[in-house]
């Protein structure tokens, strides 16, 4: 990386070039439509947000049975295709570069939020603690159903025509969600998947699906409109592994061999620097990746600026500060006041909290 890097230096990304190094990180904010379509106020959220070098939406479903949260969308019907056609009609027009994040929840879901009332699936039959929110209200997580071994070319099947619904539907990419304790989390980590086929066991093993999918995903788009993200430290839906350092060393070593856009990785979870206990410096995984390599987790301008002046990453993702600042690098480049976030909007509801935070003036 050249001397002198800041938010504000353009980058390559597979074929495109980034205005900036600042990436809208992806956030679940359950305002699709019906059959989990987006809408034209959707477009209008993301349109606000254009002045990010690059935009990664909200987790959306590969299939029905990716479902795990309502009005969250998908993009595996031609209405879904047809509402994300709105979104990136709109980022395009305002200049900006939007890619989708493609997401299967795994065990992370409930029999209501399910073709026909099914199980859900993952990796082994092992029961997440805590409660799922449903269109019923909070409802205990119920033990999943393992997939066969048959079934898993039908689920790397569902990845590769949602990456191809993605491309109908104009995105300049996608990232693959790797991250957070869902589907390809699960069968990664070793807390979640005691599988004793070919999927499970082994650090080969347990990669092995993220690795298809990501093959399979990289066939449609040409692995340099491909991201992935991965979360190695996160505990979210009651996720842990034995070996972090060696699961993700793995991972992130065995994914260089695509040519991926970029490595996103959230540092949820992970402790203070010196803290009992502290796991494995992720800044191994970026010695080990060998291209860009974009972080996120809490970061502010400041921690932003250090990271990347310190070639600790190349580019920075950020959540809540773009959800509640559309215009985020405009203040960031200014110094300028940021807007409160309003966590009582964050998920679900209407404009109010969405497309009304205010730009600076
Ligand atoms: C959520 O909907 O709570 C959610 C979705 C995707 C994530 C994390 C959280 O990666």
């Amino acid at each position: 990386m050249p001397a002198n890097t800041t938010l504000f230096s353009p980058i390559n990304l597979g074929p495109h070039t980034l205005p900036n190094r600042m990436a809208m990180a992806p956030m679940t904010r359950n305002r699709a439509g019906e059959g989990n379509v987006p809408q034209p106020v959707n477009a209008e959220y993301y349109a606000q947000r254009t002045s990010a070098g690059l935009i990664i939406t909200e987790a959306t479903q590969i299939s029905p049975q990716g479902v795990g949260y309502p009005a969250t969308p998908g993009i595996h019907s031609t209405a879904q295709v047809a509402g994300w056609k709105l979104v990136t009609d709109a980022v395009h027009a305002k200049g900006g570069r939007i890619f989708l994040q493609l997401w299967h929840v795994g065990r992370i879901s409930h029999p209501s939020l399910q073709p026909n009332g099914a199980t859900p699936v993952a990796p082994s039959a092992i029961k997440p603690s805590g409660q799922v929110y449903t269109y019923q209200g909070m409802q205990d997580y119920v033990t999943p159903r393992a997939l066969t071994l048959s079934e898993l070319p039908g689920i790397i099947e569902d990845y590769r025509t949602a990456a191809q619904n993605a491309l109908a539907a104009g995105f300049d990419g996608v990232e693959i969600h790797g991250a957070n304790g869902y589907l390809l989390d699960q069968f990664l980590r070793d807390g979640s998947n005691q599988r004793t086929d070919a999927y499970g066991g082994s650090l080969a093993n347990r990669a092995r699906l993220m690795l298809e999918v990501t093959g399979a995903v990289s066939a449609v788009w040409g692995a340099n409109r491909v991201g992935i993200r991965l979360s190695p430290l996160q505990p979210f839906n009651d996720m842990r592994d034995s070996n972090p350092e060696a699961t993700f060393g793995y991972a992130v070593g065995q994914l260089n061999r695509f040519g991926l856009a970029y490595l996103h990785v959230t540092e949820m979870g992970m402790e203070k620097p010196g803290a009992a206990g502290s796991a494995f410096d992720l800044g191994k995984l970026r010695t080990i990746w060998q291209g860009v390599y974009m972080t996120n987790s809490g970061y502010d301008l400041a921690r932003a600026s250090a990271a990347l002046g310190a070639n600790k990453a190349d580019m920075v993702s950020f959540g809540v500060l773009f959800l509640a600042n559309p215009d985020l690098p405009a203040r960031f480049a200014k110094g300028a006041a940021l807007n409160t976030p309003d966590q009582a909007t964050f998920y679900g509801g209407n404009e109010k909290g969405y497309t009304d935070y205010p730009f600076m003036s």
